[in-house]
């Protein structure tokens, strides 16, 4: 009997000292495990962000000065542009060849303006784009002022190698089309016209106000434009940051601050691999510090009025 308990409390002690070890075993299994998911997570988004650095996602071409829209606020200082001009597809491509030679990834190019369509041969520069980049998306925004089911007709054929076109919906091209279902039927005939092209139609009676002041403000939110890539590679071999880095150029009365910040913007001829990389993934950058778009300030849609007035003037002037 006493045999027996002597085994009955050595085997317990046995028991409980590998119970005690086993839990030890499973904390320290846990704590490691832990520790391996973290530094997995630190790393995959550290050698995520290497491996993706090199993609800027799309790159905007400003195909012409021309519009005949003027809306006020509009992001690429249009309106303020009073010599006029439109470029060629040609004079992107050297551009667009150097960035792939320097194993910069882009999937998209966008045609912008401007209004794309008074450019005096878009089909043409959209057929260049294609033919020397078969691979990549070519995207064409338009706020759709020459639609009607002729114009239509006739342009569709002529855009065989465009991938996607977007079309703002502004009021005033609204009513000039005879109100929002003509509008929308007009897109219903151009999407049958082309069905190889993607659509996408934005609704723009609200536009969002900016200008760039003088004092600084430090930004500690996102921004729309910077989350949308825009990329914009100028006929020279300059790249802005985004739309309205562009844009702002065109009116004098940002001149002094434009001057004051270089992050902006990049010159290709001055080419250094590590320094575009921190141009392009750079934000916030000097200039947003001045900029207010990211108040996000949405107003209605209206004419472009302060050069009448006098408010600010074109850097052309
Ligand atoms: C600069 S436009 C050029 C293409 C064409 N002229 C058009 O308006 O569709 C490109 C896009 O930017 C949008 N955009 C420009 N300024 C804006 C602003 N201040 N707020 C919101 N969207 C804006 C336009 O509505 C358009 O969809
Ligand atoms: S947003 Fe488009 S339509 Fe409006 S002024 Fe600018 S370029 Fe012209
Ligand atoms: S906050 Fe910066 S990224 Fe955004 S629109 Fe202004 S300058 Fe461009």
């Amino acid at each position: 009997m006493r045999t027996k308990l002597i085994i009955f409390v050595h085997d317990s002690i046995g028991y409980l000292r590998l119970r005690k070890f086993l839990s030890r075993v499973m904390e320290i299994t846990r704590a490691n495990i832990l520790l391996l998911l973290k530094l997995i997570d630190k790393y995959y988004l550290k050698i995520h962000f290497m491996i993706n650095q090199n993609d800027i996602h799309k790159i905007v071409l400003h195909s012409t000065d021309a519009c005949n829209t003027n809306c006020k606020y509009c992001s690429r200082g249009v309106p303020f542009v009073k010599r006029k001009r439109s470029y060629s597809a040609s004079e992107f491509v050297p551009w667009l060849n150097f960035l792939i030679k320097k194993n910069i990834k882009f999937t998209s190019i966008s045609i912008s303006g401007g209004e794309p369509f008074l450019h005096p041969n878009i089909f043409d520069f959209v057929d260049e784009l294609k033919y020397n980049y078969p691979d990549k998306i070519i995207r064409l925004t338009t706020n759709f002022f020459w639609a009607n089911e002729e114009t239509i007709k006739d342009y569709a054929p002529k855009l065989k190698n465009l991938d996607n076109l977007v079309i703002s919906k502004y009021p005033p091209i609204l009513e000039k089309c005879g109100g929002n279902d003509q509008f929308d039927s007009l897109v219903k005939l151009f999407k049958q016209s082309c069905p190889h092209v993607n659509f996408e139609v934005y609704n723009q009676s609200n536009f969002t106000s900016w200008e760039l002041r003088k004092q600084k403000k430090s930004i500690n939110t996102i921004c729309t434009t910077e989350k949308a890539n825009c990329y914009t590679l100028g006929p020279e071999g300059i790249m802005t940051r985004c739309v309205i880095a562009c844009g702002a150029r065109n009116i004098s009365q940002y001149k002094s601050i434009l001057e004051m910040n270089n992050e902006y913007f990049f010159d290709l001829k001055k080419w250094n691999k590590k320094k575009f990389l921190n141009f392009v993934h750079k934000f916030p950058f000097d200039l947003c510090e001045h900029c207010t778009f990211t108040h996000y300030k949405s107003e209605n849609w209206r004419l472009e009025d302060r050069l009448k007035n006098g408010e600010l003037t074109s850097t052309d002037d």
